[in-house]
């Protein structure tokens, strides 16, 4: 059997909305057929950071036993426990809502886990009402996500949602 590895085709598109739609049709197909969420996850995480201009770190915080925990993510080692509330990722699970940083250093408790950070995308990842985990975006740019990022990883992280088994 021949083993073909995914290639990552950087959608060529006029604006923000149409990229995001190009990219979800591509992590659509990636995930097709497949239900393990981890291996979904560490696909995702892959097909975002190399596909996405201008981001550093990409990658998946899972809820368990009370906290967040580190997940599949492409970039530079990370912090691997975040409480609930804490940081922008514990405060996006917190309150189950998309947070875009425009600077981090102006984000009160934000915690640093790469210095080259600069901005920042979390969206929470939630299933039947129950807090899955969140999808974390870095950049060296600030100001780098704006609203269009926000519902573009929202669809991205839905259509992760759906693609996988949940636990
Ligand atoms: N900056 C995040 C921590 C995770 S790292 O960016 C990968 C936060 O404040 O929650």
């Amino acid at each position: 059997m021949k083993i073909v590895s995914h290639s990552i085709e950087v959608p060529v598109a006029a604006n923000k909305q149409e990229f995001y739609r190009e990219l979800a049709l591509q992590l659509g197909g990636l995930l097709s057929g497949e239900r393990d969420s981890i291996a979904n996850a560490a696909n995702t995480a892959a097909l975002l950071y190399h596909a996405l201009p201008d981001v550093n770190w990409v990658g998946f915080y899972l809820f368990k036993e009370g906290e967040l925990v580190l997940g599949p993510f492409q970039g530079k080692p990370a912090c691997v426990r975040i409480a609930l509330g804490r940081g922008v990722c514990g405060t996006a699970a917190q309150a189950r809502r998309s947070i875009v940083v425009p600077d981090v250093n102006a984000f009160p408790g934000h915690i640093a886990c790469d210095t080259a950070s600069r901005s920042e995308l979390v969206v929470p990842l939630v299933a039947r009402d129950a807090l899955i985990g969140v999808l974390d975006l870095d950049s060296p740019s600030p100001g780098r996500f704006d609203e269009d990022d926000r519902a573009g990883c929202e669809n991205l992280a839905a259509i992760y949602l759906a693609a996988s088994k949940l636990t």
